[in-house]
């Protein structure tokens, strides 16, 4: 058994909610309306044009809006999708959701844990339908290139942007935009170890008329209108015109995602900045390596502060931390390793990516985090490495 304590010193993410978040809270239950409505409305119009698109629709997670990303896509039995191998397992889900196979692309090498562009050009065959990058603890994937792909085989690109809120890359003219702006849809999750924190909770934008009435319709049982529509008099019955699902959002999350909303870029930019102190710590520390470069942070939404460490200490690397010092960590497994894809697909091979997988620990980073709280997980990060070493 692992003595974990339950509330470690600093832990690897956290929240602080406040009073305004509370309020906007209250207000929204105090008015009695508790489903989707005019707050979900509301914050679906600002992430909208925060991302530079014409419709963001809210959903209750990430994952269904990953699935109604795929459905939208024309994604069906048969059909491959290619996929990182390092993210969350619902990226491949989303895909398996609709009778398609996830594919697993490498990630481009241990200074970059981006999909690799020519990895994903080698494997894709007629039956590749479509392509979801994930941009990986917040930082983009050579998008660009990805686009390019997707034109040349004429293939759906879907953005997992569940990290990224505020992230972009430069684009035409050295203007920002906005990670999840360039697929046919981009997903986000509201997840509370997310950057935009709120609970259950995720949001599918788009560029597309098409994708938005799908995405719309089907994420509440395909019916032609909405509690709110009828509320408001707008209709007084309803068809159901596709099989859809109960992926709605909810107001009082709408109300939460509103307050922290108009907090992230602020948190954001704390985050940058403690991920450029980890970095400048760590810099001459030849034990541990950190993948990206400086210019990267500064477009990143710096959700992850991943650091590699050799994969023979990784386990006591993280166990010492969390006993002698309260630092909590995180690690990813490789997706295409799971028990569940072993056994659905074989075995796959991606060295970048198993390389990865076996020496990241993300350590803690979250906008409040204080210089001086980060000052004593950097000390005892370099005491347990050379402790192991
Ligand atoms: C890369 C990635 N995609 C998708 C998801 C799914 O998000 P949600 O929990 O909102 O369904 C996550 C969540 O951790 C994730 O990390």
């Amino acid at each position: 058994m692992n003595p974990l304590p339950v509330h470690p010193r600093t832990p690897v993410f956290d929240i602080v909610i406040e009073q305004e978040d509370l309020d906007a809270v209250a207000e929204v239950l105090r008015s009695g309306w508790l489903t989707m409505g005019p707050r979900t409305e509301a914050i679906e119009a600002e992430f909208a044009a925060h991302i530079g698109v014409r419709h963001c629709v809210a959903t209750s997670s990430c994952t269904t809006a990953l699935h109604l990303a795929c459905i939208a896509a024309g994604v069906g039995p048969g059909d491959e999708v290619i996929v990182p191998s390092l993210t969350f397992v619902a990226t491949a889900n989303a895909v398996r959701y609709c009778g398609g196979q996830p594919i697993f692309a490498d990630l481009i090498g241990s200074h970059d844990l981006g999909i690799d562009p020519d990895h994903i050009e080698s494997l894709i065959t007629p039956k590749t339908k479509a392509i979801i990058p994930v941009h990986y603890a917040g930082y983009a994937v050579p998008i660009e290139a990805i686009v390019e792909l997707c034109e040349r085989y004429g293939l759906a690109l879907i953005e997992d942007a569940a990290h990224a809120p505020d992230a972009y890359v430069e684009g035409a003219g050295g203007a920002p935009r906005m990670l999840g702006s360039f697929g046919a849809s981009g997903c986000f999750s509201f997840f509370p170890n997310k950057v935009l924190a709120v609970g259950e909770g995720g949001c599918l934008v788009t560029d597309d008329d098409q994708i938005a009435a799908t995405a719309r319709l089907l994420r509440s049982q395909g019916m032609t209108a909405t509690s709110i529509d009828k509320q408001r008099g707008e209709a007084f019955a309803y068809d159901v015109v596709g099989l859809g699902f109960n992926y709605r959002f909810d107001d009082p999350r709408a109300a939460l995602l509103m307050t922290r909303f108009r907090r992230l870029h602020g948190e954001i930019e704390r985050r940058r900045e403690l991920v450029h102190r980890y970095r400048s710590a760590f810099a001459d520390f030849d034990a541990i390596d950190i993948p990206y470069s400086d210019e990267q942070v500064d477009r990143s939404s710096c959700y992850l502060m991943g650091v590699r460490v050799d994969p023979a200490i990784r386990r006591d690397f993280r166990a010492r931390l969390i006993e002698r010092h309260g630092v909590q960590t995180t690690i990813y497994p490789a997706t295409h390793r799971l028990s569940a894809y072993v056994e659905a697909f074989g075995e796959v091979s991606l060295p970048q990516t198993e390389a990865v997988c076996a020496s990241l620990a993300s350590i803690p980073l979250f906008p409040h985090l204080s210089d001086s709280e980060q000052d004593r997980v950097i000390a005892a990060v370099k005491q347990t490495v050379e402790g192991l070493s």
